[in-house]
């Protein structure tokens, strides 16, 4: 057996959006390098195939039924994972939702919902994570978006949510730095994931304007490729990186 330390080794880990795509390939990432997990999402199907995949190679992990709609699921998200674990190193707000439309069919309550899923979940969980956080010198790693740096044509709500995302993220970054709790954002361009598979593409588009949703590179990224961006801004190899906005995107924004 190897004697190498693992970057996570003892480190306790709380990821959202853990049943699927990004969120599962973070969670099995952080855990193939130590870290005991805290596995939450709302689809308690894809939570059991991320917790098989994990305990089955011998990682460490637990599993939460989380609903980013309720503002008391985020706070019992961070107490179930503390009273688990006895601590908190790492925050993965990754659960999120998307879809398309044009401005005209946008109402209120289907706003409301990508803000509440996409940004007031993650706050929430920051404000109840941060005191936890501090005491470990932790760190919060929000999935915003290429759309949380750049607009997009039909995606005006989703846009919104993760330029917020991306707002929450610099501004905790600041707030906690001299507390030694960094905060960054990931913001990739398209990944190969369910997410897109459920997309629904509203009628009558400009077709020139799906050009910035598109990478420069011939491909998608695959979701073990954000995950490996996640690892390395976790670690204590990036602990001079806080506040900072990092894009996996295939050129898309160059
Ligand atoms: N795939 C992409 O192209 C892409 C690009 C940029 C950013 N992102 C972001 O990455 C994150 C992960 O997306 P993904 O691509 O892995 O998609 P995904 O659909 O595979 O995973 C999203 C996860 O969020 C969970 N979720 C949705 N609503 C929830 C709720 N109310 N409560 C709890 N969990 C809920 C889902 O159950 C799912 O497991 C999202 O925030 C998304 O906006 C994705």
């Amino acid at each position: 057996m190897s004697t190498f330390p693992s970057r996570f080794s003892d480190k306790v880990a709380l990821i959202t959006g853990a049943a699927s795509g990004i969120g599962r390939a973070t969670a099995i990432r952080l855990a193939q390098e130590g870290a005991s997990i805290m596995l939450a999402d709302i689809d308690q199907a894809g939570l059991d195939a991320t917790m098989a995949t994990i305990v089955d190679n011998g990682g460490q992990a637990d599993s939460l039924h989380f609903d980013a709609t309720q503002n008391d699921s985020c706070i019992a998200a961070v107490e179930a994972t503390v009273k688990r674990w006895g601590k908190l190193d790492i925050v993965g707000n990754i659960a999120g939702i998307v879809s398309f439309w044009h401005l005209h069919e946008i109402t209120a309550e289907m706003w409301n919902r990508c803000m509440q899923i996409n940004l007031t979940a993650p706050m929430i969980i920051s404000r109840e994570a941060m005191p936890h956080l501090i005491k470990t010198e932790g760190t919060i790693i929000n999935m915003a978006s290429s759309a949380g740096l750049g607009g997009q044509a039909y995606n005006a709500t989703y846009a919104a949510t993760k330029h917020g995302l991306v707002g929450l993220t610099k501004s905790l970054a600041v707030e906690f730095a001299k507390k030694n709790v960094r905060v960054n954002a990931i913001c990739p361009g398209g990944v190969n994931t369910a997410i897109n598979d459920k997309m629904r593409w509203p009628d009558d588009i400009e077709p020139s304007m799906l050009s910035r949703l598109m990478p420069l590179l011939d491909t998608m990224a695959e979701p073990e490729e954000i995950a490996g961006l996640f690892a390395q801004l976790a670690s204590a190899e990036s602990s001079f990186v806080t506040g900072a906005t990092w894009q996996i995107d295939g050129g898309q924004l160059a």
